[in-house]
């Protein structure tokens, strides 16, 4: 999920653009040592490319591998401007995805979502809503306003959160991405029409 307007933006643009994928050399935040560590940049799936829109497949393994790749979404979710991530944005098509509302004020904001379930929803709050995977374009979207979540941490411990109002958000932005669904199912037909138009010919002019 791109990051509210607003917010952090001052300090989210003194990142560097996404471009092309990069490696990145940097303190993996879990360890206390000077190791350094090589952090992966992934670039970000653009709307348009079918992993996006199929179901993903439930992690099994809770490995390193998984636990880099779990780093590595972060590096790239914040290299993006965005308060989430899911593992299809950057083309990996696992029930997996990283949130950090906070944007790296908070690390106790940082989460893992490993086949994550919404449990319970509550309420409705109606706000401006973007998905990294959709750049340029936001829509008002009506969601729940408190919602629980049943996921697996990087270690494959299962947890149960509430969130509410912009983690709410999150939590259903992102549980929508790991089954093939992304935000614009929730606006009307209408304004979904007009925005696919409108990338189809960003598309063919080449600017998607
Ligand atoms: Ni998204």
């Amino acid at each position: 999920m791109e990051e509210q307007p607003g917010g952090n933006r001052g300090r989210a643009a003194l990142w560097s653009r996404v471009g092309e994928s990069k490696i990145i050399r940097a303190l993996a935040p879990a360890q206390k040592t000077a190791e350094n560590y090589l952090l992966m940049i992934y670039p970000i799936v653009k709307y348009g490319n079918p992993v996006l829109e199929k179901p993903a497949e439930p992690v099994t393994e809770f490995n390193d591998e998984l636990k880099k790749l779990v780093e590595d979404m972060f590096e790239s979710m914040y290299e993006a401007k965005g308060v989430g991530l899911a593992a299809p944005q950057i083309g990996i098509s696992k029930r997996l995805a990283v949130i950090d509302v906070s944007f790296k004020e908070d690390p106790s904001a940082k989460l893992v979502l490993a086949n994550p379930e919404i449990i319970h929803k509550e309420g409705k709050q109606t706000q401006s809503e973007g998905c990294l995977s959709i750049p340029e374009f936001r829509e008002q979207v009506t969601r729940a306003k408190t919602v629980t979540i049943r996921a697996q941490d990087a270690n494959g411990e299962w947890y149960e959160k509430t969130g509410e109002e912009l983690l709410a958000r999150a939590f259903l932005h992102e549980t929508d991405h790991l089954s093939g669904k992304l935000y614009i199912s929730h606006i009307s037909a209408l304004k979904r029409d007009l925005m696919k138009r409108k990338i189809r010919k960003l598309m063919k002019a080449g600017e998607w």
